[in-house]
């Protein structure tokens, strides 16, 4: 059936569904060719509204239909059915016959490696039956499963186990997004929580045979999330069970379902040997993440999916704070602004931008982007800053006790806040509704003992925002003296105008500004500080953010020097660089993070963002020159750093062994510039955990030496799907540019390339998408390969198509030569007949 043509939905245009469901149930006869899905859901007329009466239904082969046990001929179309119903309340049965085994989407119910599971968010829940697939229609359900599977999963708490056939009853309302249906021969890790008034809660994470050994972190994991969420939110878990299921074939990273989360395998299971520090804390995070998701998300939901980033941003800002509790605070946060600048500013800064509350769109699940979530969470971030964290554990109390049980809008959570705190957020509010990244700029002042900082905020026209207005921007900022001594500890300004001032007064000689402290807001601070400010804030600011930002100022200025005009690396950073790496009383991790320098895509922003076209093989060079200059400027200290750096305990993913390792492996590549790659060799040989490992044929891939430690690192892992995705991954992101097409196209031909598993594609392509030079080579190598495969996706898989579409978001700024190559594989692409719908609004997005 071809996809009618695109519509566009508005925001404004939202209206409540005519009717409230009493109950649902639901009974499934599983085969994978013709599962049969029974519906019997008890609808009562709403006393004002539109009754219109519109079930949603896509890919449904209609058996029969009934009204109050009477059959009826509903009228039906791509999109669902309308049918003549009673004035009051009335119950509509149905039954449907669908085809899990033919789903390669992952939408809807689906089969992956014979087991089947369910995904519905966003609007999934329409593949499985006719239904209102709105998230403010809320019903309690009742599920019944029926096949010969040891394990029947669904919602909820079990009614009845026998062979065959389960029952599963869900007693808290809930839209139909958060539906999930789960049967196979799988194998529990069990475990058990007992919350804080004592509520015995049985936890399962299911598993393939074969992963059991893979559970006992996650589950850790959970169970630090149910406590953390106790004592900080005050928030309990309400049901007698909690099941986590791991699924080879998934879209996303996992899914919160109620009671009962899908998770993408790779954000669940971790063992020593198969995963990556890196890989822990992801576990770690999205497991925390999804559970999170009971309160925010799920006992309160999103009136409609413009309010996205009501659960979004929310529980992604929670999930940081736990990581922040749970590993190192300064870390997570460099990491992630790392991440934000690297995705979301690249976002807001071309054709995809969009505010953190979108006022319309095509396709939903193209709005699960670093917008919503990342910035939807800097958000959050940014009004705990202003009202203090006191006012907002107070308005977090008011909205979960106002709210449980609803479906809410951004306006119902900034009133939380507004009635606890007194404080007017209607300028607040353009944080959801303005697009783009606001540029900050500020100039200081010393005049006879006071010191002014004098801020201007400036947004540039889009789109979605043609008269931007100021926004309400909290900037911490604390002073120096210029022994190096803090004199005026953070404090938060609060920039609300477009041009404002703020007075110190009582010092007695001129100081040096830290500002935005923390990164206190998702901004682009231009501010042109002189190098020696650079320097001396790396060295002596006390905040560990900002002494960072500093290093990482100094890196990007050095860089685009060089690419500029040749200029050599930066003596006084490298100097201030070295001084930070020998200071013991620094974290590893945090060393680590210091001498990573910035990424290749955030350099052509950078160069970008002041009308300068990127040279992406320049950018490549000078990247490597830096490098280069590094192991050399600190020969001295490199082995020592090394050798300080091994751990001598047994493997734990926690933040001191996994800070120890990240520089220590960092270090490592230095090592190998100066002395070959013998000690790369040896740690390859010798390591007994997956950080070691692969850290080690990074750099020996990276030093031409790699071949037999790649060829044996296949025969090794040849039968673990996760460790091999790293091993198609690895290839691709360390090839030099001139290889990298060449070097994903062979690996396309290799007997393992199951290309509709989203992981495996994703680890070729993603990391062609995110090697810098190398999707952008001249030949046009890159844009070519890329195109060719989204088009063989297209068909298959459009959501993970579309979300591979965000690699071409930033051509536009290249030359002119490699803007007519990528024009013509976009162009391709869009030619293609019947291209999905959520392909083409991408595409139409980004050829703009
Ligand atoms: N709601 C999921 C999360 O953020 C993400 C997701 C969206 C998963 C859509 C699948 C489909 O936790
Ligand atoms: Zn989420």
């Amino acid at each position: 059936m071809r996809d009618a043509a695109p519509q566009t939905v508005y925001l404004k245009d939202y209206k409540p569904f005519g009717y409230d469901i009493d109950s649902v149930q639901l009974d499934f006869d599983l085969s994978p060719h013709a599962t049969r899905v029974k519906s019997r859901i008890a609808f009562r007329p709403k006393p004002t509204s539109d009754r219109r009466f519109f079930l949603h239904g896509e890919q449904l082969k209609l058996i029969a239909a009934r009204i109050d046990g009477a059959p009826v001929t509903p009228q039906v179309n791509a999109q669902g059915l309308m049918c003549d119903v009673p004035d009051g309340p009335f119950i509509w049965e149905a039954e449907v016959e669908i085809d899990p085994a033919n789903n390669t989407a992952l939408e809807g119910l689906y089969m992956s490696g014979g087991m089947y599971c369910t995904q519905c968010e966003a609007e999934g829940f329409r593949k499985i039956t006719y239904y209102p697939d709105r998230p403010d229609v809320m019903s309690v359900f009742t599920v019944r499963i029926n096949g010969p599977h040891p394990v029947l999963l669904s919602n909820g708490n079990p009614v009845s186990q026998a062979d065959g056939v389960a029952e599963w009853h869900d007693p808290w309302p809930k839209p139909a997004y958060l539906f999930a249906l789960v049967a196979g021969d799988l194998v529990a890790h069990a475990d058990e929580f007992t919350t804080k008034s004592g509520r015995k809660v049985d936890l399962n994470l299911y598993v393939r045979p074969g992963d059991e050994g893979k559970c006992a972190f996650g589950m850790q994991a959970l169970k630090d999330s149910m406590k953390w969420d106790e004592a900080v939110y005050g928030r309990e878990y309400d049901l007698d069970i909690f099941n986590i299921v791991a699924v080879d074939d998934f879209n996303m990273g996992a899914m919160e379902n109620k009671g009962l989360n899908v998770f993408n395998s790779s954000a669940v299971l971790a063992s020593p040997e198969t995963s990556t520090d890196m890989n822990f804390q992801r576990v770690e995070a999205i497991i925390a993440h999804e559970y999170f998701h009971n309160w925010t998300g799920n006992r309160i939901t999103c009136r409609d999916w413009f309010q996205l980033c009501l659960k979004e941003g929310l529980t992604v800002y929670r999930d940081s704070q736990f990581t922040s509790d749970m590993r190192s605070a300064a870390v997570k946060r460099i990491g992630d602004v790392i991440d934000l600048r690297a995705r979301q500013f690249a976002e807001d800064q071309g054709p995809l931008s969009h505010p953190v509350r979108p006022e319309s769109f095509q396709e939903i699940n193209n709005f699960y982007t670093a917008t919503v979530y990342e910035k939807g969470s800097e958000v959050i971030g940014m009004l705990r800053r202003l009202v203090g964290a006191q006012a907002y554990a107070e308005a977090l109390d008011l909205y979960f006790e106002r709210h449980d049980g609803q479906a809410c809008t951004i306006e119902d959570w900034l009133k939380v806040f507004e009635d606890t705190t007194g404080r007017d957020l209607g300028q607040f509010k353009r944080w959801y509704s303005q697009a783009g990244t606001p540029r900050i700029k500020v100039e200081d002042n010393w005049n006879s003992n006071t010191y002014t900082l004098t801020f201007t905020q400036h947004l540039k026209p889009s789109a979605t925002t043609p008269d931007p207005k100021p926004q309400v921007i909290p900037i911490v900022t604390g002073l120096l003296a210029p022994s190096g001594q803090e004199v005026v500890a953070s404090r938060v300004l609060e920039l609300t105008e477009a041009q404002q001032s703020f007075t110190f007064e009582g010092l007695t000689e001129r100081p040096v500004p830290s500002v935005l402290r923390g990164f206190s807001a998702p901004v682009i601070l231009e501010n042109k500080r002189a190098q020696e400010h650079a320097a001396f804030l790396l060295a002596h600011d006390t905040d560990p953010f900002n002494r960072w930002e500093a290093g990482r100022e100094l890196a990007r200025d050095s860089l685009l020097a060089m690419i500029r005009s040749g200029a050599a690396p930066d003596l006084g950073y490298l100097d201030g660089l070295a001084k930070v790496l020998s200071d013991t009383t620094l974290d590893p991790a945090y060393r680590a993070l210091m001498l990573a320098l910035p990424g290749q895509t955030d350099i052509a922003t950078a160069l970008h963002d002041v009308g300068e076209t990127p040279d992406p093989d320049a950018i490549w060079s000078a990247h490597e020159t830096m490098i280069e200059a590094q192991a050399t400027h600190f020969a001295e200290l490199l082995p020592a750093l090394f050798a300080q750096n091994q751990v001598r305990e047994a493997y734990r993913p926690n933040a001191a062994q996994s800070g120890q390792r990240s520089l220590a492996n960092a270090v490592l590549r230095l090592l190998c510039l100066n002395d070959g790659p013998d000690r790369a060799q040896a740690q390859f040989d010798t390591a007994d955990n997956m950080t070691q490992q692969l850290a080690a044929l990074a750099v020996l891939l990276r030093a031409n030496a790699g071949k037999d430690a790649l060829q044996s690192f296949e025969t090794q892992w040849k039968s673990d799907r996760l460790v091999m995705d790293k091993w198609f991954g690895l290839q691709v992101m360390q090839a030099a540019p001139a290889d990298v097409a060449e070097t994903a196209q062979a690996l396309t031909q290799h007997p393992d390339f199951n290309w509709k598993n989203p992981n495996r594609f994703r680890a070729v392509f993603g990391s062609l998408a995110a090697h810098h030079a190398g999707l952008n080579s001249a030949d046009g190598a890159g844009y070519k390969l890329l195109a060719d495969w989204l088009i063989k996706l297209d068909p298959v898989n459009p959501q993970t198509t579309a979300r591979m579409c965000a690699a071409f978001q930033t051509w536009r700024r290249y030359d002119a030569e490699r803007q007519a190559l990528c024009a013509t594989q976009l162009d391709r692409i869009l030619a293609v007949p019947d291209l999905s719908r959520d392909t083409s609004e991408m595409l139409e997005r980004i050829r703009g």
